[in-house]
């Protein structure tokens, strides 16, 4: 008897099928490599990023004790701040585009609210206390032209603040001894009572900053 599908023998001839199984391997690689990317953006977005449902319950989560210091050597505490709202951000000097475009524009958007730009304190926290004296943390926050509160401390006292406010920070190093710092980009907006009143996203569009922050100052 004749062979009723001679094309068929030709598609599994042991070239193709090589070529076959090749193609599958590759397709189950992705599959492991795209499950262990997810697996691990799972673990590690909680701390980076507030959960999309049941924003009370994460609000009532940040902004915990801490303790630091100011350029001229006064401690600052989370119950000093009591009383006024800000706006905190994680950084350091060295920072060569998150930290000055945020601090920037924190700047640009308080001038926009006109009178009620001072009913608010910007609060920038140094995470590189080794570096960041509080002296050169003072002469930084100088730089943006708008009273700007600049803070650091011990590296225990910097980290109690960054787990206070479950923001994240790891230095990495670029060769020769030197780094640079990952940090959270986000700036948290805190009422006068500490709590948190909403966040603004390093990408978030000025309009949208600007009406969190006519929300805080309200
Ligand atoms: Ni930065």
């Amino acid at each position: 008897m004749a062979d009723p599908f001679p094309e068929l023998e030709e598609d599994v001839s042991p070239q193709r099928q090589a070529e076959g199984l090749k193609t599958l391997r590759l397709v189950l690689w992705g599959v492991v490599v795209l499950a262990v990317g997810i697996g691990l953006f799972a673990m590690l977005a909680p701390d980076r990023s507030p959960p999309p449902s049941d924003q009370a319950s994460y609000a009532d989560l940040i902004g915990g004790p801490f303790a630091l210091t100011a350029p001229d050597g006064a401690r600052v505490t989370d119950q000093t701040l009591k009383g006024k709202p800000f706006a905190i951000f994680f950084g350091f000097t060295r920072c060569p585009d998150v930290c000055p475009t945020t601090l920037s524009r924190m700047a640009q958007l308080r001038k926009q609210l006109g009178k009620d730009g001072d009913r608010f304190r910007i609060v920038f926290v140094s995470v590189d206390p080794g570096y960041d004296s509080p002296e050169d943390i003072g002469r930084y926050v100088a730089l943006f032209g708008t009273p700007i509160l600049g803070l650091t401390g011990t590296d225990k006292e910097v980290d109690a603040a960054v787990k206070a406010y479950r923001a994240f920070y790891e230095k990495v190093p670029t060769g020769g001894g030197d780094y640079t710092i990952d940090h959270t980009a986000s700036v948290y907006l805190m009422d006068a009572s500490g709590k948190l009143q909403s966040i603004i996203a390093y990408d978030e569009t000025n309009p949208s900053a600007l009406a969190k922050l006519k929300r805080l100052v309200g």
